[in-house]
């Protein structure tokens, strides 16, 4: 942690309400600390705003995936210069995963104006920073009247990643593996369910790789679904590497696990998923979803692809869209190779209009994909999980809009039979 010179401590917990506004950059993972972080400021009695003009304190929360990531996330602390020239007492924040790569000294020298720098390896020490600012607050407040979403919750049951793939800086700027205690997770499930929420959503680079102690990924999701109030179970994003038996039994058995996997391939080409470790080819990761439909024949599975990585040729690009025609993915993000990890030396060789080209080729094949696998839903009977009175989403995660009926509200389940689809959404009639 960085601190400025001339950020005093200013000891004034539990006075008038005061605001935080959160802006949050990057993946769930960052989400999940937001919350976390949110919960330290409700605690010392400031209440959320999604106005920056309101805000008596600001937390930018960083990504640094890709370049674009970073540069978002920095030209947003550059435009609060004139927040905190407005307001002197004003309180800024930044954490994340960008403030831990470029380190404190860097957005402190950038960004002179900058309270204090909370890298996502120091994350969990947050609310002990936000204590010298603000004191100690409440430490034992309602857990239900702190947390913020309604009908999902995240709850993050590992940190960092064991992996070294190669195109990759979250190993170095999330650290080394590490793994909560189950009895911990399945609390923090509890409190969550008892604050609303009616999915939990695990959250971990590798998430399927969890083990403590005598419990493994399985188990742990099988605890879980016994809370009596939590009614879908969803996890994010599972690796190829660890997946095994007592997972695919968990899947076909559990119906409470959602029916949506999202498990990132990256490339078809196998000369490509070599060079970035993946440690699969493309017959394990089809062998994989096989298995995930064999289990669940409902199950969707989407995915992620990087475009234009060093070495790329239009064989290896027609691997990938080829991949993407087979793996019928109900969605999948593409990503253009943006320079990091230890790949970081390989300088992307294709031109960036040629890259463009494949992007938008991939993006034509997935779009395709995509509307086939969304229609052929039509007709099925899903249960929904209220999102609001008349929206949620299948277990396989598709939005479903409902026609209007009594009684619908959020958080519940309710069976609906799919009629259409529109864009991306079903539209669905509930059935009492
Ligand atoms: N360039 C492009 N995409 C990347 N991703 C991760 N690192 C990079 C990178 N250097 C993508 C991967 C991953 C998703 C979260 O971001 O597809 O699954
Ligand atoms: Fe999430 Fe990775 Fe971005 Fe960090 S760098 S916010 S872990 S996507």
């Amino acid at each position: 942690m960085q601190k400025s010179n001339n950020s005093e401590s200013e000891h004034s917990s539990l006075r008038a309400r005061k605001r935080v506004c959160i802006v949050t950059f990057g993946c769930q993972m960052n989400e999940a600390d937001s919350e976390d972080i949110a919960v330290s400021f409700r605690r010392r009695g400031f209440e959320l705003t999604g106005e920056l003009k309101k805000a008596d304190a600001v937390v930018v929360n960083t990504c640094t995936v890709r370049q674009k990531a970073e540069d978002k996330a920095l030209s947003q602390i550059g435009r609060l210069r004139k927040w905190k020239r407005e307001r002197p007492h004003g309180k800024l924040f930044v954490v994340g995963c960008a403030a831990e790569k470029l380190g404190g000294k860097f957005i402190m020298k950038k960004f002179p104006f900058v309270d204090a720098v909370i890298g996502s390896k120091s994350i969990a020490g947050a609310d002990e920073v936000l204590e010298g600012y603000f004191g100690a607050g409440l430490r034992e407040a309602p857990a239900e009247s702190l947390f913020t979403s309604p009908v999902s919750a995240y709850v993050t049951i590992m940190r960092g990643c064991p992996l070294k793939c190669s195109y990759c800086v979250v190993p170095s700027v999330r650290g080394e593996a590490a793994y909560l205690p189950a009895e911990e997770i399945l609390g923090e499930v509890k409190a969550r369910a008892g604050g609303g929420a009616r999915e939990i959503i695990f959250l971990g680079q590798t998430v399927n790789s969890y083990r403590h102690g005598k419990t493994d990924f399985a188990g742990l999701l099988r605890r879980a679904a016994e809370t009596d109030k939590v009614k879908r179970i969803r996890f994010m994003s599972p690796h190829p590497l660890y997946f095994d038996d007592a997972f695919f039994r968990a899947f076909a058995e559990e119906p409470k696990l959602s029916r949506h996997i999202h498990l990132p391939v990256q490339s078809g080409s196998d000369r490509l998923l070599k060079a970035m470790r993946r440690g699969y080819d493309r017959a394990r990761y089809l062998g994989i979803l096989k298995d995930l439909r064999a289990a669940a024949p409902d199950a969707a599975v989407s995915t992620d692809f990087i475009v234009g990585y060093p070495g790329e040729t239009e064989e290896d690009f027609r691997d990938t869209l080829s991949l993407a025609r087979e793996g019928g993915f109900a969605f999948a993000f593409c990503f253009k190779y943006s320079q990091r990890g230890d790949a970081k030396g390989l300088a992307p060789d294709l031109a960036e209009k040629e890259i463009e080209e494949r992007l938008e080729r991939l993006l034509c094949e997935v779009k395709k994909n995509s509307r086939d696998i969304l229609n052929s839903r039509i007709g099925k009977m899903e249960e929904v999980l209220l999102e609001s009175a008349d929206s949620g989403r299948t277990s396989s995660d598709f939005k479903v809009k409902l026609d209007a009926a009594a009684g619908l509200k959020a958080g519940g389940l309710v069976r609906a039979e799919i009629y259409g689809a529109d864009k991306n959404v079903l539209k669905g009639r509930p059935i009492p």
